[in-house]
């Protein structure tokens, strides 16, 4: 089978592979990583109605044993209750340090199997099967793990590279238009980031999902081997995220996390100008429009800012926010936020 394959040099050196319909090699791909073993899947009510079975077929063809643990679809899962319940259930099925756990989902079950797998017995290895756009292209990569808490979107979580990523593109064929849209924010975040030909390349609607997925991954590659625990450039992936994270959880999670990125990166792209950088706003508002993105904001300046002081990207009295300088280049700003709050007042008003 043609796939692609990009390596990340991080405290763990793994493969990402990408290609149409290699699910049914994951067995084959994972064995040398892993060897003769137990493997503990962990997904989500949607993936496991549409491709379960098959990803079960193929690991035990293979010879493997296999237990299998679903989660209820949708962030409300990302939670304490079912981090722990998985723990346990790793450990009723005596689950060893010598076995692995499959994450195979969106970024939900990524990010609470990814977590789980770096907490039971200290550390057990773990394998990404993105199902979805936005795993593929962002979570599943660089390591993040993290369940949500009633204070905020991610606030506990751990570094914790895989051993494996393994994305089978045709999966996502079978997602609901707007799950896939979502993916689709991430993507033009990528582009804006620092790929201005991806930018440009992305105007073709639809993309080749193949190549643009590889050449996100590879962006996040080297922007994760260059600072892996976040304390620098790895920044940048959040691009609209400081905003975005605000309006999901003013929304209750009503607005998705590709809505709400889209419209943070509106709300950050109509704040550079006024710190002195070029307006893309328009360019930016424009293409998330042709995909399909509601990019109005939907929330004032006062309530946007509150939301945000609890972000982990506040250091005290300032947070850190990603500005475009133009397409294909943005900037981290260490922003005072008194001096936030009066640009918001001024791009939401
Ligand atoms: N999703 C942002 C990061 O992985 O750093």
């Amino acid at each position: 089978m043609q796939y692609r394959t990009i390596h990340v040099d991080a405290s763990r050196s793994y493969d990402i592979h990408i290609g149409k319909g290699l699910l049914t090699d994951v067995a084959r791909l994972i064995r040398p990583l892993v060897g003769e073993c137990r493997l503990a899947v962990i997904t989500d009510s949607n993936v496991n109605a549409l491709h379960g079975e098959r990803l079960m077929q193929v690991l035990e063809n293979d010879g493997y044993n296999v237990v299998k643990y679903v989660i209820p679809a949708g962030e409300a899962s990302k939670c304490a209750e079912n981090l722990l319940a998985f723990l346990n259930f790793l450990a009723l099925e005596q689950i060893t340090r010598s076995d692995a756990v499959i994450a195979f989902g969106g970024g939900v079950v990524g990010d609470l199997g990814g977590l789980s797998a770096s907490l039971f017995l200290r550390g057990v290895k773990y394998i990404q099967v993105p199902t979805t756009l936005l795993a593929a292209v962002d979570s599943s990569v660089g390591g993040k793990t993290a369940i949500d808490i009633p204070a905020g979107k991610n606030l506990v979580g751990s570094f914790y590279q895989p051993v494996m990523v393994c994305c089978d593109t045709e999966l996502m064929d079978t997602l609901p238009a707007e799950i896939y849209r979502d993916g689709c924010a991430e993507v033009i975040k990528y582009g804006m980031i620092l790929d201005g030909e991806l930018y440009k390349v992305l105007h073709e609607i639809p993309f080749d999902r193949e190549s643009v997925v590889a050449r996100c991954v590879e962006i996040k590659r080297d922007v994760v081997q260059q600072d892996e625990f976040d304390n620098g450039v790895r920044g940048l992936l959040n691009f609209g995220h400081t905003f975005g994270h605000a309006i999901e959880k003013l929304s209750n999670f009503a607005v998705s996390h590709g809505e709400a990125v889209a419209k943070g990166m509106v709300i950050a792209s109509r704040i550079a100008p006024l710190c002195g950088m070029c307006d893309v706003a328009d360019e930016l508002s424009a293409l998330l429009v042709e995909y399909g993105f509601d990019i109005t904001c939907g929330y004032n300046a006062d309530e946007i800012y509150n939301a945000l002081l609890a972000d982990k990207k506040r250091r005290g009295g300032t947070i850190a926010v990603v500005l475009p300088r133009a397409i294909g280049e943005c900037i981290l700003v260490n922003m005072p936020l008194d001096d936030l709050n009066v640009l918001l007042k001024k791009v939401l008003s």
